[in-house]
């Protein structure tokens, strides 16, 4: 007894935590409802979200005194129900001593759980401990809403955030300089937050704000004209390694003060918009950008590029208002704005008169909300830049860009990463050079899948096109999956060996799980379009209800993934979405083709095949369908 006590509160306590700071999800901001949920309300939204709506009917009656209380629901992580609802202790300490007719928290649980709306989604309810409201979610109402997403389609799962327009602002590689692993990282993860955006009906401006100005092109621009007369001539090839010409004019330029003054004047030249230096600089980032669509190309991911250089004709006016506002004031030459809490102000004019990069960074804010009026603003770099943003967006508040609170839209976010390691757990890098070429590193990803697949006999089997669409898919969607499957903030370790491995949690695991659905399907020779309206799914087993369960928390997972920026939480759901197919899927009493559960059970499969398939293309990975 004694046992059982101490799992069960130790369980319910960790979920209430878990909840509460939760709270600020989508899910919890019910809009104000009549005092009973009709039908239509039922069919909106996450099951969580759902729930809510008719525990905050309940709570409004159980404790009319205490208005806006934000229903906590949280799914159950123990067996006594499917999700639970924790506000009776909270509110027990709220209004114990005011007169209250309850007593104690196991009450205020009870009258929660009387005073619930009656609904088809509930089958029982059940007060546990301390006032806990645990629900057991109707079995045939699971069944309904799963075979509703299969004929209206998984975008009907898809979130619904109170926000309209979002900047995703990532991968953001220098020009000129060599694309390294965290502008990998940056591309990698934010992509997938766009994706998932995209996905909830956000309009999303993916922006690739590259490093493309600065006194670095004064250089550049002076040795192309010193080893390129003719520079417009010169393509990518004559010029080669864009890194190693940096390389070559830095040199120069530490070595030689006549060059050093020639490149200075070219930096003014160029700002001061002189058509040759910038038809030099135009051309310096065109090379660059050709390299970095060799990434964008194998990653297949697409960017909208405003560069740097875009924002510097705001710059002035946007340090003209914050002056005028009384922020920008002399600091030992430069003008910097002071921010509370930080012992370092914002330099946004150098004490030479020149702008920076926190410069560019507040007149892109400023674009960024006032011309193209986004509500959410996402910067992802490594965590290393955290402290700029974070002054950023605190001088952004004093100016009264952004609200104080960051609990509501009109909002900008840094999402910071961790280094990438290698085996020797110093930062990655190849054994020749100093940094690694991401495009190598895709292309070994692709090459070694490959060969993997013709040691498995598919060169027999397959064409040559399905080899390699095959090999991308996996070995691209390996580097993509190790990356985003731990928690952004942690370093992680790249390793070919461990992400390409077919078993555990991989994507080559569980792109294979994928096919393996697919490939049940196909083997029961039924057109499964057909059986999604003729036949009916029901969830009789065990383990067809715990992975009907598992597929209904699609919703609130993208949500929760979305809405604090963690793909992470999407791996974990799609990883544990493969090992419940699979418990079911070996279970011999739910055999599927063959038997008498066959329509229901291929339907299940499909649903978790299209739930998994969501996962992938959330996750930027293409799925396979064979193997
Ligand atoms: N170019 C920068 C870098 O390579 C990243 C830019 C991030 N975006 C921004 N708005 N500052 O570190």
């Amino acid at each position: 007894m004694h046992n059982f006590l101490y799992y069960f509160w130790s369980s319910s306590l960790f979920d209430l935590v878990r909840v509460t700071s939760r709270r600020l999800a989508w899910a919890s901001k019910t809009e104000s409802i009549a005092t009973m949920a009709t039908e239509e309300d039922e069919c909106m939204g996450s099951v969580k979200a759902q729930l809510a709506k008719l525990f905050e009917v309940s709570l409004k009656v159980t404790v009319p005194n205490e208005p806006d209380v934000e229903p906590l629901i949280a799914a159950c992580t123990g067996k006594f129900g499917d999700y639970q609802c924790n506000n009776a202790m909270g509110l027990w300490s709220k209004i114990k001593g005011k007169g209250t007719q309850f007593r104690g928290p196991p009450a205020v649980g009870e009258a929660i759980k009387n005073n619930l709306p009656t609904s088809e989604m509930i089958e029982s309810c059940s007060v546990a401990g301390p006032g806990f409201v645990n629900v057991v979610l109707s079995k045939s109402w699971m069944a309904k809403s799963i075979q509703k997403m299969l004929s209206e389609g998984i975008d009907t799962w898809a979130p619904m955030p109170p926000v309209k327009k979002a900047v995703v602002d990532f991968s953001s590689p220098n020009i000129a300089k060599e694309m390294h692993v965290g502008h990998l990282r940056s591309t990698i993860i934010g992509d997938t937050l766009a994706r998932m955006l995209e996905f909830s009906k956000v309009e999303v401006l993916r922006r690739n704000h590259v490093g493309d100005w600065g006194t670095q092109f004064g250089m550049l621009i002076e040795f192309l004209f010193e080893k390129f007369p003719n520079f417009e001539d010169a393509t990518e090839t004559a010029i080669g390694d864009l890194q190693a010409f940096y390389k070559s004019s830095k040199q120069r330029f530490d070595a030689d003060p006549a060059f050093k003054e020639r490149a200075q004047q070219a930096v003014v030249r160029l700002q001061g918009g002189e058509d040759k230096y910038r038809r030099a600089w135009a051309q310096i980032c065109e090379i660059s950008r050709t390299e970095f669509h060799k990434v964008y190309k194998r990653l297949g991911v697409h960017l909208e590029e405003k560069g740097e250089s875009f924002y510097n004709p705001y710059i002035p006016g946007v340090i003209e208002a914050l002056t005028n506002q009384g922020l920008v004031e002399e600091s030992q030459g430069a003008r910097v704005i002071f921010i509370e809490g930080s012992n370092i102000p914002l330099i946004v004019v150098k004490s030479d008169g020149g702008f920076n990069y926190a410069s560019t960074d507040m007149a892109a804010l400023w674009y960024r909300l006032n011309e193209e009026k986004a509500e959410w603003i996402i910067y992802v770099t490594d965590v290393g830049q955290q402290q700029h943003f974070d002054m950023v967006f605190k001088a952004a508040k004093r100016a009264g860009w952004l609200p104080h609170s960051d609990s509501s839209y009109l909002k900008a976010s840094h999402v910071g990463f961790g280094l990438v390691l290698g085996e020797d757990g110093k930062r990655f890098r190849t054994r020749n050079t100093e940094v690694v070429r991401l495009v190598d590193l895709l292309d070994e990803a692709k090459s070694r899948s490959k060969a993997a697949l013709i040691e498995r006999g598919k060169g027999e089997e397959w064409t040559e096109d399905e080899i390699e669409s095959t090999a991308e898919a996996v070995g691209y969607g390996a580097v993509k999956y190790a990356d985003l499957k731990n928690n952004r903030l942690t370093n992680y370790t790249f390793n070919f060996d461990q992400m390409l491995n077919d078993k555990g949690n991989t994507a080559v695991y569980l792109l294979y799980a994928h096919a393996r659905i697919c490939s049940i399907i196909r083997r029961s020779g039924k057109d499964v379009e057909e059986l999604k309206n003729k036949g009916t799914l029901v969830l009789g087993h065990k383990d067809e209800r715990d992975l009907g369960l598992h597929l209904l928390q699609f919703p609130e997972v993208v949500e929760e993934a979305c809405t604090n920026l963690l793909p992470n939480v999407l791996c974990d759901y799609l990883y544990n979405l493969s090992e419940i197919f699979s418990k079911f899927y070996s279970n011999p009493e739910c055999k599927v083709v063959g038997s008498d559960m066959e329509t229901s059970r291929l339907l299940l499969c499909e649903a978790t095949a299209v739930v998994m398939r969501k996962c992938f293309n959330l996750l930027g990975i293409t799925p396979i369908y064979k193997i």
